[in-house]
């Protein structure tokens, strides 16, 4: 291993020949270096009101987290819609390392939802909503995209099972010998759970916010919002968890 001096100049940085150091950018695009042109820092920092444009201060917090969530969103379903063409391939270990990833995106947005409550409610809805215009959370692509695509995951899943000649219980009870089948259920009760946390956390979120005995922008009752966070995209694996508790206790 090579140490150096903490005294010494990074390579590129005032340290080699002048031939040595021209990192000026190569690629194209616009930005000052290369790593605004990968990134699109101009395009990416623009997106956002300008404090001239704002109506409240806070709207930057607001889109930062709506417009990072749809970033989080958009690879959620793009790996889960990859990961579904792999199991129709039979690639399950493949498939199952997306799903993981996809299931830490989950949690990612899960998170975020906690800095929209560093928001005033007066402030938020006496400033901030009105200029909101009909916009709804009924319309964000990424989260229409994470249902888009997560019954054609499940789909893949029972067809591999099937093809097992397994039911879901008789997959639990026997997920040592299928073992990769078993990870796979999990990864897609995982996604169910989160989608489920993202709801709940939602729900509360808005109900701190603005209340949950008011109406959405688009005229949707927030109690609706509420029933939502009951719906399951496998509910099969959900049921299997009660037949297998029944299955035990017979044993007993
Ligand atoms: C102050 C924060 C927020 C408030 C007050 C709020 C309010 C609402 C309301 C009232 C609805 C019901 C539909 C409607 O009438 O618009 C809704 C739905 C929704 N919102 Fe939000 N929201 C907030 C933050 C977010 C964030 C950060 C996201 C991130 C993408 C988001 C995404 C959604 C989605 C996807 C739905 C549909 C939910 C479903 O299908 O279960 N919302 N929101």
């Amino acid at each position: 291993m090579t140490s150096r001096d903490a005294t010494e100049v990074p390579p590129g940085h005032g340290a080699g020949t002048p031939e040595e150091e021209d990192y000026s950018p190569i690629l194209p695009g616009r930005g000052a270096s290369d790593y605004e042109r990968y990134l699109r820092t101009d395009e990416l920092l623009s997106l956002q009101k300008t404090p001239e444009e704002m109506a409240h201060r806070d709207e930057l917090l607001f889109q930062t987290v709506h417009q990072s969530s749809e970033l989080w969103l958009k690879l959620a379903w793009f790996e889960v819609e990859t990961a579904t063409g792999l199991l129709r391939e039979r690639e399950l270990a493949a498939a199952i390392r997306l799903l993981r990833r996809a299931n830490e995106a989950m949690r990612t947005i899960i998170g975020l939802l906690d800095m929209l409550e560093q928001m005033s409610p007066w402030e938020y809805t006496r400033s901030i909503r009105p200029v909101l215009g009909h916009g709804s959370g009924f319309d964000s692509p990424g989260w229409n995209g994470v249902r888009r695509v997560s019954p054609d995951l499940g789909a893949a899943f029972h067809e591999l099972r099937r093809e097992a000649g397994l039911s879901v219980v008789e997959l639990y009870q026997r997920g040592r010998e299928h073992e990769e089948l078993y990870q796979l259920a999990e990864c897609l009760t995982e996604w169910d759970e989160r989608a489920t946390l993202w709801r709940v956390r939602h729900f509360k979120v808005v109900e701190r916010i603005i209340g949950g005995e008011v109406v959405g922008t688009q005229g949707t009752p927030v109690e609706l919002l509420g029933g939502l966070i009951h719906r399951r995209f496998y509910p099969e694996l959900w049921d299997a968890r009660n037949e297998l508790t029944e299955l035990a206790k017979k044993e007993e």
